[in-house]
């Protein structure tokens, strides 16, 4: 028994290359988000997307990421808000998993892009109300975070904070800790 290669590879670098994320391969990657499950089958995901070439839509998308990640995100060759519906559409009652369910689709959407040599680093650390202004998102939907995606570039790129951070290990909670068998221990 092992655990999935995609599932123990992955990782969220800050290094990113220059080489383009085609349109095909974006949509690629948005259609494996968009097949994940939710709560009443809503799908309550929507994603807006700006690859680097189009210049002026990547500078809007870009304009919502928060300062502390701009010294490695101006390097990804795409960027991908996510948003969620709020309300259910069976019944406009809050839909109380539609971030869950977001998570879902951003899981099938990192193993995809992996699976093609694409790798993805999400923030929160972005500006939700610039974003709904910036990207025209309507009433009733709401921002929740921005990826960055792209191929592996070279980390000899990045300022030396961010060096150290790259090749700090990865930390990960034992198992013991989240995990409990029948009940809460
Ligand atoms: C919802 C979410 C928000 C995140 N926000 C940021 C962020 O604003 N800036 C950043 O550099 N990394 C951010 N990350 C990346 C996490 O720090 C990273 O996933 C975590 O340290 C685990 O590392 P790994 O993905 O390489 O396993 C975010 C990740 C998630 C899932």
């Amino acid at each position: 028994m092992e655990i999935n290669k995609l599932i123990s590879e992955r990782y969220s670098p800050r290094a990113f290359s220059d080489q383009p994320i085609t349109e095909d391969q974006i949509k690629l990657i948005l259609k494996a988000a968009s097949l994940a499950a939710s709560s009443y089958n809503e799908q309550p995901w929507r994603f807006v997307y700006a690859l680097k070439e189009n210049q002026e839509a990547f500078s809007r998308v870009f304009s919502c990421i928060m300062d502390f990640n701009h010294d490695w995100a101006k390097h990804a060759p795409a960027l991908i808000v996510c948003v969620v519906k709020d309300n259910l559409s069976l019944n406009d009652k809050p839909n109380i998993h539609a971030w869950h369910d977001m998570g879902l689709a951003v899981g099938n959407l990192s193993l995809q892009a992996l699976s093609m040599g694409i790798y993805v680093r999400q923030m929160g650390g972005f500006d939700s109300e610039i974003a709904r202004t910036q990207l025209s998102i309507p009433k009733g939907y709401t921002p929740i975070s921005v990826i960055a995606l792209g191929y592996i570039g070279d980390i000899n790129n990045l300022p030396v904070y961010l060096q150290e951070r790259e090749n700090s290990p990865k930390q990960v909670k034992p198992l013991e800790e989240v995990i409990f068998e029948g009940t809460w221990k």
